[in-house]
């Protein structure tokens, strides 16, 4: 793909250019990214976000940073701070590690770089295909199953193309169902604090005229108990070897209505999401805590379409903000992977992956 995906490129300085996620649906503009500090601050502030994304703009961000270092131990050091930007997503560190291990033999550090950078991206973009017939397969059984002509789908923060390349992991198989010809319907989680599924998700489906309704959180459960949820699929930031899943702050208590309520609950992945060395995930996935204001504050357009903060909380109230929960193997019916469809249990997770 010489580099150019839907939501990051090498522009024609070769340069990384992203999409500015913190603006949309507002505002559709793109950053150049020129500097290692501008990758992982772009990382840290949420410019680009989603697990697969930062997995991708990382490795570009070895490229980048090649091209201010004179050898690999400068190299390492700039590595390290990319790797640090954020913690729960584990396709960062991955990334990081597999450029790193590229790298450390060559002798001509930025080309190199550059052409490792997309073939690792090249790989993530197929994975997110096979992610899309997997998935698609399992709404088509659905369908038939139930003899429905729509299939409700409910989705939590943001899985597809601005998360993962080139089309997602959640958003994927939706996208690939809507080819097929499916008549898809998405709920589309709010998601708060950042609101990734009302800004991101919602503006992505609008792009490709799938059809989807917004709700706030709390309103999935009500959903599933009137029978208005088919399937939910979400994506994932880390999953443990024994299949326990991190995800948006939220996804738990999704999983446990769906579980209640009989609505089967999946999860999209690549491999690059997988933490082998983790079996334990309740115990042992780092969760990220960011800003309280995140909770207290919110953006949006005002009446003359200014992007703006307005702060909904009394000022002086304390909140926490943690990014990420994890819900454990026993509440998920099955992982939509690129090897294929497999059940969240360390034995088919190492039959799939680590044989
Ligand atoms: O904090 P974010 O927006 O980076 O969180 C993103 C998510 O939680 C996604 O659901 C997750 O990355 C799965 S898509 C790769």
């Amino acid at each position: 793909m010489n580099g150019k995906y839907k939501a990051l490129w090498l522009n024609e300085e070769n340069y990384l250019e992203v999409i500015d996620q913190q603006k949309l649906p507002f505002e559709y503009v793109s950053k150049v990214l020129k500097t290692t500090d501008e990758v992982v601050e772009a990382i840290k502030d949420m410019t680009v976000r989603g697990a697969g994304v930062i997995g991708s703009v990382a490795a570009f961000g070895i490229y980048t940073a090649c091209l201010e270092v004179k050898n690999y131990e400068e190299l390492k050091q700039k590595a390290s701070l990319i790797r640090k930007s954020r913690p729960t997503a584990v396709n960062l560190m991955w990334a990081v590690d597999s450029m790193m291990l590229r790298l450390k033999n060559s002798t001509n550090l930025a080309d190199d770089a550059k052409k490792f950078a997309i073939e690792l991206n090249d790989a993530e973009a197929k994975e997110s295909q096979k992610i899309a017939s997997y998935g698609a397969d399992i709404i088509e059984d659905i369908m038939t199953k139930k003899n429905k002509k729509t299939i409700n789908i409910l989705t939590h923060c943001n899985a597809g193309w601005l998360a993962v390349i080139d089309e997602g992991t959640a958003l994927a198989p939706i996208y690939e169902a809507q080819r097929r010809g499916i008549d898809v319907h998405v709920w589309v989680d709010e998601t708060r604090p950042r609101n990734q599924g009302a800004s991101l998700t919602a503006w992505e489906l609008t792009q490709s005229k799938v059809k989807h309704t917004i709700i706030a959180d709390n309103t999935g459960g009500h959903l599933m108990q009137i029978g208005d949820v088919d399937m939910v699929i979400v994506g994932a930031d880390r999953v443990s070897a024994n299949g326990d899943v991190a995800n948006k702050i939220g996804t738990y208590l999704k999983a446990l209505a769906s579980y209640d309520n009989k609505v089967p609950f999946y999860v999209a992945i690549p491999e690059s999401t997988f933490d082998f060395d983790i079996k334990d995930g309740m115990k042992d996935i780092p969760i990220e805590l960011r800003s309280e204001d995140e909770v207290k504050y919110m953006r949006g357009v005002d009446a003359d379409g200014v992007l703006r903060e307005v702060l909904v909380t009394p000022k002086d109230s304390p909140a926490i903000n943690y990014g990420f929960d994890v819900t454990p193997a026993r509440l998920v019916t099955g992982l939509i992977t690129n090897k294929g469809v497999c059940k969240a249990d360390f034995e088919e997770i190492k039959q799939k992956f680590m044989l």
